[in-house]
């Protein structure tokens, strides 16, 4: 491999693979933060029926699709697998068939190509994602990062430097947005559907709880939101426009209490950014941004496009970690494994609570 004598400097242009989820997704970008060309896949189609991702599928439709859009988003940007420098995919944390598809593609290519791999961990591509958007955000960050699998707020320090400071003990916020959609009979994918009924609707309308609001302990709760949204929709008394309003209501009162109390308890920072899925929402973009300016901090979201699972984060992710490492970059070794969990933070201490969310 010419993976060790591979002078960072030269390295300008990744391909990022992302397959972790039920996005099939592609993109090359170079390391002046132009996405060159990228292609998406959405496998809403074949997971609608079921109500939600089911592994399985996903994984066979990672497997299909794959290998058309990567010939594709190459031939879009009118590059071959020569003109790249290293090959990007997420090694985890996913559903891991659909990761095995990504990354095992990934190794090939960089096998057949004698170019590095990099193994990004998929929440560091939607971390880093802001810094691809916006290239004066500094290092360090607070980063709300929620999404359909993960609720947490880090303090970002760099490429690869992360400190947890909150997780959620039960369910991430997009999936609490996916099961009260499919409460109220809005189908699959939830996040955007409640939040357009929610436009709608009165936020004051039903009285929900705010799990975990004003707790000493610094983490998210969403299971018992969800249970009281079922158990009002059961008690008939509210439209359901008042009852995805006052659900979205709820919820960003849990994350702005949580982010205060991330800031009382350890200390500001030049910005507060906000990635994953659930940053498309606006109500929860306006609410992050009134809380920055009340601190006197930059208030960050990257474009829509880049919130939900896209490749163009991942490539990035492997171009901050080239250009973090310098000349001691090398890539990872092609025996490198995919992880169903692999957390941001490994020395984060494990947190009360069953089926935790890393
Ligand atoms: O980051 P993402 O695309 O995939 C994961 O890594 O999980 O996040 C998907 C999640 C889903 O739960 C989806 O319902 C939620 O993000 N989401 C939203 C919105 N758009 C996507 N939640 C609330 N409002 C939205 N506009
Ligand atoms: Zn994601």
């Amino acid at each position: 491999m010419s993976a060790v004598s591979h002078n960072p400097a030269d390295t300008r242009v990744v391909l990022g693979i992302e397959s972790s989820c039920d996005e099939t997704a592609v993109a090359l970008v170079r390391a002046d933060r132009t996405i060159i060309a990228q292609r998406i896949a959405s496998q809403e189609a074949e997971h609608a029926p079921y109500g939600g991702v089911v592994p399985e599928i996903a994984a066979r439709a990672h497997a299909e699709r794959l290998a058309p859009m990567i010939a594709g988003v190459l031939a879009d940007a009118g590059l071959g697998l020569g003109d790249v420098d290293a090959i990007a995919a997420t090694a985890g944390p996913g559903l891991i068939g659909g990761v095995m598809v990504g990354l095992v593609s990934a190794k090939a290519l960089a096998m057949a190509a004698d170019k590095p791999l990099l193994a990004v961990n998929h929440l560091e591509g939607h971390a880093l994602s802001p810094r691809l958007a916006d290239g004066t955000l500094g290092f360090p960050y607070l980063l709300l990062l929620v999404s359909g699998g993960h609720c947490q707020i880090l303090r970002v320090e760099g490429a690869g430097r992360y400190r947890r400071l909150a997780t959620t003990i039960d369910d991430a916020l997009g999936e609490a947005f996916d099961k009260t959609a499919k409460i109220l009979g809005l189908g699959y994918p939830g996040g955007p559907a409640v939040e357009q009924l929610a436009r709608g609707g009165d936020p004051k309308a039903a009285a929900l709880p705010r799990p975990l609001k004003g707790s000493a302990e610094p983490h998210f709760s969403f299971a018992g939101l969800k249970s009281a949204v079922l158990r009002t929709v059961e008690g008939g008394a509210h439209t359901p426009a008042d009852i995805a309003a006052s659900f979205q209501q709820a919820a960003i009162d849990c994350l702005a209490d949580r982010l205060e109390k991330a800031i009382a308890d350890h200390g500001s920072a030049p910005a507060l950014v906000v990635a994953g899925g659930v940053a498309a929402n606006q109500a929860v973009r306006s609410a992050l941004q009134g809380l920055a300016t009340t601190h006197a901090m930059r208030f960050v979201a990257p474009p829509m496009a880049l919130c939900t699972d896209n490749a163009a984060m991942i490539a990035w992710a492997g171009l901050e970690r080239i250009m973090a490492e310098g000349t001691a970059f090398t890539g990872d070794p092609l025996d490198c494994a995919a992880r169903p969990r692999w957390p941001l933070d490994p020395d984060a201490a494990a947190v009360r609570g069953a089926g935790v969310k890393a």
